[in-house]
């Protein structure tokens, strides 16, 4: 069965191509290499043994898009990751946000409609909950205001889905919420490659301890947490690849309850920054140079997943820990330095 994904060599996308053909799926991968490396097809095609489909198409363009799925009748889901992510960015250029985000998943939509096979698995984010007022987060909290740009998106790129779903009833989507996706493929052939300086926690560890970066900055000791540090749920990318395998077979089987469905993915553990820390120190046997500076605006104090609904509909739980992260993650940052 032929997959579009769509995103294929980012982050997320690379490890989930990865994991579906594991699974014996045939992958065409869209990737306008805004935001991603061309080597990371090579990569791919190292750890699997087979060469990905790949197309260099910007999805804002929608004559290509029609004309790309046109040529690809065939295709039996998709999942769409292609996205900007820098919530800070999007806060300078919304617009920007816009266009990439919600523009390209309209034209996705629209073109998917007119296929046979309409599955649709869609990248969310945790942030549509902003600070829950229950932890662990279900999937039922309620979605707070968006904080940024980034985050609408990802709330307004749900109700569009729903939307769409409504009035089309052999559409069928699933919204995945990712928690904090983290660490690479134990090969250390793929994994994150942040352009300029991190902005996320662990990309800017690895970095410091490879000495790319002085010293981490710990935003924030005065929080009510275990530790006084902010809580995440970090969630290893290669279980969240799998995830979307399960999610797409899901709605090939026509096993989904509703066809628009929700579901969390995180471990249901949160880690606070210092236990991140802790955690990269033990596994790569080496000190990090850290300091705390003030609180970062805009981050929520915490939060973590109810984990029941994935585990109980998806059959999907997490199956690697936070030190299996770390030290994929700082495996993957000493082999990119080294080269
Ligand atoms: N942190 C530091 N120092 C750093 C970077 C991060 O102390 O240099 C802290 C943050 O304050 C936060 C934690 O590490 O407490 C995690 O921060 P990240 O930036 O790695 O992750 P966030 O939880 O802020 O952001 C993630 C995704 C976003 C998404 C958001 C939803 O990266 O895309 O979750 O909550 F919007």
């Amino acid at each position: 069965m032929k997959i579009l994904v769509t995103g294929g060599l980012g982050f997320i996308g690379s490890h989930t191509v990865v994991e579906l053909q594991h699974e014996g799926f045939e992958v065409v991968i869209i990737d306008d290499l805004s935001n991603a490396s061309i080597d990371v097809l090579e990569g791919i095609t190292k750890i699997t043994g087979t060469k990905p489909h790949f197309k260099a198409l910007d999805l804002k363009v929608k004559a290509d898009v029609q004309q790309f799925f046109e040529a690809h009748k065939d295709i039996a889901g998709v999942i769409h990751f292609a996205a900007s992510k820098a919530v800070g960015e999007s806060v300078q250029s919304p617009l920007k946000y816009y266009e990439n985000n919600i523009n390209t998943l309209v034209y996705v939509l629209q073109e998917l409609s007119q296929l046979t096979h309409k599955n649709f698995i869609f990248s969310s984010s945790c942030t549509v909950y902003g600070q829950a007022d229950e932890l662990p987060i279900s999937e039922n909290a309620p979605v707070k205001p968006a904080e940024s740009p980034y985050g609408n998106t990802k709330q307004i790129g749900e109700e569009i889905i729903r939307d769409a779903c409504k009035v089309d009833q052999s559409l069928n989507s699933i919204a995945l919420r990712y928690f904090n996706p983290i660490g690479a493929h134990s090969s250390a052939e793929i994994g994150e490659l942040p352009i300029g300086a991190p902005q996320n926690l662990v990309p800017y560890i690895t970095q410091t301890a490879v000495g790319l970066r002085d010293q981490l900055s710990v935003f924030g000791d005065d929080y009510p947490t275990k530790d006084g540090t902010c809580v995440r749920d970090y969630i290893h990318v290669v279980d969240l690849a799998k995830a979307h395998v399960v999610a797409l077979q899901r709605l090939i089987a026509s096993k989904n309850k509703s066809n628009f469905e929700i579901f969390n993915l995180g471990t249901g553990k949160g880690s606070s920054v210092l236990e991140v820390v802790k955690s990269f120190e033990k596994v790569s046997g080496t000190k990090l140079n850290y300091k705390i500076v003030a609180r970062r605006d805009g981050d929520v104090t915490e939060a973590y997943a109810e984990t029941t609904k994935a585990s109980n509909d998806l059959g999907w739980k997490t199956e690697l820990t936070l030190d299996d992260a770390m030290a994929s993650a700082w495996k993957w940052e000493q082999k990119i330095r080294n080269k």
